[in-house]
């Protein structure tokens, strides 16, 4: 197979994939009912972290603005119950109802996204990024990360995440969670396991200057 026929594959399989989710879902049922308003009333704590425009404020907390809707309350929720393991968001959701998840993922969804930079001295691994994650690597069966996350890093709605602008801390940190199993989720554990920490580093790079 030729890493375009890879890269082909990959495409046909996301299609196949989201083809199976909107039939789940039910057409147009994909996007969460959240109130942006009442979503940005219950943001005033998470501002500490998350910043007011849905910008994190160090390299290790996540941007939250303009991520795909649906993605926020799935994540809120696996907090809450422990199937995502984090102290700090742990005690963030003990309070938070499913509709207050809901209004929250709304709101930051109507965020305008953070546009990403990479400095000159990441430059040249950020390309070496760049080619992974829009072509895989073949050999050892590393699909291309564009087939779910979209070619310019957008995300799809509402499985998908955003990784276009994220900080790459952020991002490397999610990926070295994954490998090791500390983060579950059945289709990024296997695909982090076969990337090595350079690969992830680099890709982790190129998404985060992706505007
Ligand atoms: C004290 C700092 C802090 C506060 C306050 C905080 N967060 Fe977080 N948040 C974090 C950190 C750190 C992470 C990264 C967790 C990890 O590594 O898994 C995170 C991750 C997240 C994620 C996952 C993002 C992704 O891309 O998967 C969401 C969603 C989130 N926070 C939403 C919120 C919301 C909503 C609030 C307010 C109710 C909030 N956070 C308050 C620090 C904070
Ligand atoms: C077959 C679809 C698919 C492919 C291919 C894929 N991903 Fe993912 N990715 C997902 C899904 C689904 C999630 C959401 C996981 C969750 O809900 O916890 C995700 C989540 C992530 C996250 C966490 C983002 C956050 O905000 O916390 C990162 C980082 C990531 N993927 C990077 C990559 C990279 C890099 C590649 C290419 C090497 C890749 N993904 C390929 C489906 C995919």
């Amino acid at each position: 197979m030729t890493s375009k026929q890879f890269a082909l594959l990959s495409a046909l399989k996301l299609t196949l994939a989201v083809t199976v989710s909107l039939f789940v879902t039910g057409a147009g049922g994909v996007a969460s009912a959240g109130d942006i308003e009442a979503g940005k009333a219950k943001s005033v704590t998470c501002v500490a972290c998350h910043g007011a425009d849905g910008k994190g404020l160090t390299p290790e907390w996540p941007n939250l603005a303009g991520q795909v809707k649906g993605y926020i309350a799935s994540q809120l929720k696996m907090f809450k119950n422990g199937k995502r393991n984090n102290a700090i968001m742990l005690g963030q959701v003990a309070a938070l109802t499913d509709a207050d998840m809901e209004n929250l993922d709304a709101y930051y969804a109507s965020l305008p996204p953070i546009a990403g930079a990479v400095s000159e001295n990441n430059a040249s691994d950020a390309k070496k990024g760049a080619k992974l994650y829009r072509g895989g690597v073949q050999d050892t069966q590393i699909p291309a990360c564009m087939a779910c996350h979209g070619p310019a890093g957008t995300g799809l709605m509402p499985k998908y995440p955003r990784l276009a602008g994220q900080k790459a801390k952020y991002i490397e940190a999610q990926l070295l969670a994954f490998k090791n199993g500390s983060r579950a989720n059945s289709v990024m554990q296997p695909i982090a396991f076969k990337m090595s920490a350079e690969q992830i580093r680099q890709v982790s790079l190129f998404v985060s200057g992706l505007k």
